[in-house]
């Protein structure tokens, strides 16, 4: 049994617009990093560093605030040898993005301390721990981050059927644009807006989008999905939000884009695209961002991009 191991755990896309709270999928190219230690009493931090690897100017160092020191603790007391663990902390997916960020923590929180168990966990267990930061995160219990952050690709992952999460399959040569533009949206706070009800047509409608868009993946149709990926409850909701996203929207299907949303709570935007088109369609979308005023960062990533590692 190692006294020491790290995890990566990637940044996701949840939920993936049609799907609200129960669609995710995992990013390539970004994410966090958590090595955890043996130490004395308890699940402690040593340190969070910002992704330049200075101290991270806000992120806290008590454990209960944390949504990684949550997970690890969670998972430590649960199946732990009673002993102390420390953490170090290395963000690389931005607060506030829309990305997944919390999730990303929670899950290599949990992943690098379920190394030091004496008999660890399989991958998919660690589900219930990683959510335990989530739920302190964003003030409930939806999984739409953390299950693809932990098991990759695209997760179905309804509130109603958790801790089951279920891997879908994605259809080849589709990928997925991010883009992050430089602002903030804190989705505790953008979930306390959402409305409480919907109307029994929009109900209908946004089943059959969803049934519509999970069947367009499992066969491989893009037209299918170009008339599926739509979310007509909570996007409208929150458009206004991130005042360049109608912007970043049009000039994404102007370029060819299958779909397209808000990532999360936002403010990323994501599409979704033939991957022989995804490389234009991301400088489409950061082009219309900048001329917003408004920096961004883009990624793009296929749809089976691999969950979290242990790197040692
Ligand atoms: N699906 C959540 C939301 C974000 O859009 O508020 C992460 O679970």
């Amino acid at each position: 049994m190692s006294d020491t191991s790290t995890a990566f755990a990637p940044a996701s896309i949840g939920n993936l617009g049609v799907g609200f709270d129960m669609l995710g999928l995992a990013l390539t190219g970004v994410g966090d990093r958590v090595t955890a230690r043996r130490g004395r009493d308890g699940v402690r931090i040593a340190d969070v560093f910002d992704p330049s690897g200075e101290p991270h100017p806000v992120l806290s160092r008590d454990p209960g605030r944390n949504t990684a020191s949550i997970a690890a603790r969670a998972l430590w007391q649960a199946h732990g040898d009673g002993g102390g663990i420390e953490l170090e902390i290395h963000k690389g997916v931005p607060l506030q993005s829309g990305m997944g960020s919390s999730a990303a923590s929670a899950v290599a929180g949990a992943v690098a301390v379920n190394a030091l168990l004496e008999d660890p966990l399989p991958t998919r267990d660690l589900l219930p721990f990683a959510l335990e930061g989530e739920r302190y995160a964003s003030g409930g219990i939806h999984a739409d981050n953390v299950a693809p952050s932990l098991l990759g690709g695209m997760v179905l992952c309804p509130p109603a059927l958790l801790p089951n999460a279920i891997p879908l399959r994605t259809p080849e040569g589709v990928s997925a644009v991010l883009v992050h533009p430089e602002l903030k949206v804190h989705t505790a706070d953008a979930r306390r807006s959402l409305a409480e009800s919907v109307s029994r047509q929009q109900w209908i409608d946004q089943q059959g989008y969803l049934a519509g868009f999970l069947t367009a993946c499992a066969y491989g149709d893009l037209d299918l999905m170009r008339a599926t990926l739509k979310d007509i409850v909570i996007e409208p909701q929150r458009a206004a939000s991130v005042p360049c996203f109608p912007a970043i929207r049009d000039a994404a299907l102007d370029a060819g884009a299958l779909g397209v949303s808000l990532s999360g709570s936002g403010p990323s935007v994501f599409a979704l695209v033939a991957t022989g088109l995804a490389g234009e369609l991301a400088l489409a979308m950061e082009t219309a961002c900048g001329a917003q005023g408004v920096e961004c960062q883009s990624w793009v990533s296929p749809m089976t991009a691999p969950g979290a590692r242990l790197e040692h």
